[in-house]
């Protein structure tokens, strides 16, 4: 992500927990090693960044067993919707706080097709991946406050959107990634630069009238 709205001449602040994630060996005009999920600091932290007009949230805290069976355990809810979507939201709130008071941007937010439809779970089955139910929640509400969002900021300038991606190819197990090939319109899962294209677009000017929207980037998937 970070590369791309760089390689398009945008001027870059990343923040992440990880340094070498935050891109910090790349032009940035900043960037800041943080735990989004500490929601104590979170609007002096955004308040404290250099001037910006367009934010996305696409961290992705979870615990190290996310994904297996164990994310479904009751314990295992208010951590994650706390740590994903509440992080989400306020900073998609105090972001939208500072553009308006600099005359509008653009905020997008990284959903999932699994906050618009069911999973299919037979994709994983034989395997030890799963979607952990917690997630669709979370990514429903994403969608869901970003529309709230526009609303009440529009008349500010801020547009507020979220992108639904399907699965992005990665290490998945051999037979997940064949069943999700045969399940998909397109025949395949998602290159990252096909996730990052459509967020590119969201923030640029180019979308200056698409606002409290769901951009689903998913080969087709939620056709069927
Ligand atoms: N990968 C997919 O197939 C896929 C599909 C649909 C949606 N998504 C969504 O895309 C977004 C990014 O997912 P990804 O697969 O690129 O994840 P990833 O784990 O590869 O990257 C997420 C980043 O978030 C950072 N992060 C995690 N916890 C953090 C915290 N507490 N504070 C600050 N930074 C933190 C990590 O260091 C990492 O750099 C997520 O919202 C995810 O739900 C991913």
């Amino acid at each position: 992500m970070v590369a791309r709205l760089l390689s398009v001449g945008t001027r870059v602040i990343s923040v992440d927990i990880g340094e070498a994630a935050t891109g910090a060996d790349l032009p940035l005009l900043t960037s800041r090693v943080i735990d989004l999920v500490n929601l104590d600091g979170l609007e002096h932290m955004v308040a404290s960044l250099p001037s910006f007009s367009g934010w996305v949230n696409c961290h992705y805290p979870r615990p190290r067993d996310w994904g297996l069976r164990s994310g479904e355990r009751p314990d295992v809810w208010p951590g994650v919707i706390q740590d994903h979507l509440v992080s989400y939201c306020l900073l998609s709130q105090f972001a939208a706080e500072a553009m308006a008071a600099r005359g509008g941007g653009s905020i997008v937010n990284v959903g999932s097709i699994y906050g618009l439809v069911g999973p299919d779970d037979a994709l994983y089955a034989g395997t030890d991946m799963t979607m952990p139910a917690p997630y669709a929640a979370i990514k429903g509400g994403i969608g869901a406050y970003s529309r709230l969002l526009a609303v009440r900021m529009g008349k500010a300038q801020v547009r507020v959107n979220t992108v639904a991606p399907g699965g992005v190819e990665a290490q998945q197990d051999r037979r997940f990634k064949r069943r999700y090939a045969v399940r998909t319109p397109l025949g395949r899962m998602a290159r990252i630069e096909e996730v990052v294209a459509p967020i590119l677009f969201l923030l640029s000017e180019g979308a200056s009238y698409v606002t409290g929207t769901t951009l689903i980037v998913d080969g087709g998937w939620t056709a069927r």
